[in-house]
């Protein structure tokens, strides 16, 4: 990373489109039929544990972090993560996942899921959820079903389906 001109900070309304193009670039339409997708779908996701990469003035890196009800427990899901092509592989997803992972532990939530390649997230405090115990609201492979405990217990704790938390 360039300390010099990268910023990682909280997202911004003014990131929104830029955020959505960075999307749109990796998963493109497809994305609106993610199992993960449906659980975000018209919720707002959480600005204050949303993260945003910047080098030399252009986004290039998003992360969002989204509440949601898994059986009567709230949680947070993650995602999407995203960094554009240029700069792959030069550490702002791990950079992002970091921030994120910390923000949402120092707000006291208790658990993170997400739907994704354990062997890229466990690095994060990531791991796979027993098959059965978390049921996506779509098709999800169960290898991808992953959970980051941020309090003793938690890994126990969530069971059931994996639900919207509201409507705005
Ligand atoms: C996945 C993604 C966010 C990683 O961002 P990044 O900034 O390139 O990641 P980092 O620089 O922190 O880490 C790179 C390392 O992770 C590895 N890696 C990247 N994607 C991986 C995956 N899906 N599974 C396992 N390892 C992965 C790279 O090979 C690299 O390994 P190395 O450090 O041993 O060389 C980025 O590739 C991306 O935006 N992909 C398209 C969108 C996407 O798939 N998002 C995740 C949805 S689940």
């Amino acid at each position: 990373m360039n300390a010099l001109s990268d910023i990682l900070k909280p997202e911004a309304p003014e990131d929104y489109d830029a955020v959505e193009m960075l999307a749109e670039t990796a998963f493109g339409p497809g994305r609106f039929a993610r199992s993960a997708f449906r659980l975000r779908e018209g919720v707002m996701h959480e600005p204050d544990l949303s993260f945003t990469f910047h080098r030399s003035g252009h986004l290039v890196g998003s992360v969002k972090l989204t509440k949601i009800l898994i059986g009567d427990d709230e949680a947070l899901l993650l995602g999407p993560l995203v960094v554009a092509p240029e700069c792959k592989n030069e550490g702002v997803g791990a950079a992002l996942m970091f921030k994120a992972v910390e923000a949402a532990k120092n707000a006291g939530h208790e658990a993170i899921l997400l739907v994704g390649d354990f062997d890229y997230y466990k690095k994060f405090g990531f791991e796979q959820v027993n098959h059965g115990q978390i049921k996506m609201p779509g098709p999800a492979d169960p290898a991808r079903i992953l959970m980051c405990p941020l309090v003793d217990g938690a890994k126990e704790k969530f069971n059931g389906v994996a639900m919207q938390y509201a409507k705005t």
